[in-house]
Formats: structure tokens, sequence, C-alpha cells
């Protein structure tokens, strides 16, 4: 089993910006924690991290074909971007979501999720642990199919 794990812009200055929204733990730690998880479960996984929402959109085009499960964490563009999740609808790879923050609990522009429209599951505020627990969710769904 093959994912791919997307993040988007400004989580690579995770343990920079906002700590006390987002923690101290820095994106590296991050890719750490998720590539530990993975070797766990036994996924093959990759990461990508990109500040830009097209490169995101070819991202998910390329993974057709080559992932089985994508998890994504789309940051800012969770809640503005109509071409990443037309690009995770084109491919139709099943999809977790992914925020480390509890984002019904903050501003009211983030309390809506284009990507939420396609995603299977949304996991939120669960800070780090939400990435483990969305591959290990993706991979209870795909080992049913
Ligand atoms: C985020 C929440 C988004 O609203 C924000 O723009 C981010 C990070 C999160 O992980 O909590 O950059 O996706």
């Amino acid at each position: 089993m093959k994912f791919l794990i997307l993040n988007g812009p400004n989580l690579n200055l995770l343990g920079i910006r906002e700590p006390d929204i987002y923690g101290r733990r820095t994106f590296a730690d991050l890719c750490a924690f998720i590539e530990a998880t993975c070797r766990d479960e036994q996924i093959e996984c990759e990461l990508y991290q990109s500040n830009h929402e097209g490169d995101l959109v070819t991202k998910i085009q390329q993974a057709l074909g080559v992932f089985d499960g994508i998890v994504i964490n789309p940051a800012a563009y969770t809640h503005t971007s109509v071409a990443i999740l037309d690009a995770l609808k084109a491919v139709g790879i099943p999809t977790v979501e992914v925020h480390l923050s509890e984002i019904s609990e903050r501003e009211e522009f983030r309390r809506f999720s284009y990507v939420s429209l396609y995603a299977f599951e949304t996991i939120t505020g669960k800070g780090f642990e939400g990435y483990a627990q969305a591959i290990r969710t993706l991979k209870k769904k795909l080992n049913r199919n």
C-alpha cells in the first residue's frame, strides 16, 4: 500500500509559525513522525509540501495509478481551493483530510473546507496525532475495499 502525504502552504514553518496554535515541533519533526507511523503500519509513503496551489494540483494529478491513498493538509488552500478539490475528484483516490488545529473553533473563514466535499474523513484538532489517525483510517478503508 502506497500513500501520498501532502502538506500545503506555511506548514514548512511549523515550530516558528504561531506556536500557540501549531506547537513548537518543526516540520522536520512532523515528517519524521509521519514516516515512523507509515513504517509501523507497513505503508510506503511519499511526503510532499508546497506553498503553491498549482504544484499541489500537479502532484495530485501525478498520483493517479501510483498511490492507493492520499492524506492531505491543504492548509490555507482548504478554505479557497476549488482547483485542489477538482484534482482530488479527478483522480478519485481515497483521501483523508487533516488539520493540526481545530478549525471549527477558529475564525469564521476557516469553518468551510472545499476538500471536505471530497475527503471521506476529516480529522481536526489532534496535532501530529491527526496524521497517524488519518494513515490508519485510510489503511483500514483500503483493506476493507
Ligand atoms: C491548518 C488550518 C488552516 O486554516 C491554516 O490555514 C493552516 C493550517 C491546520 O493544520 O490546522 O495553514 O490546515
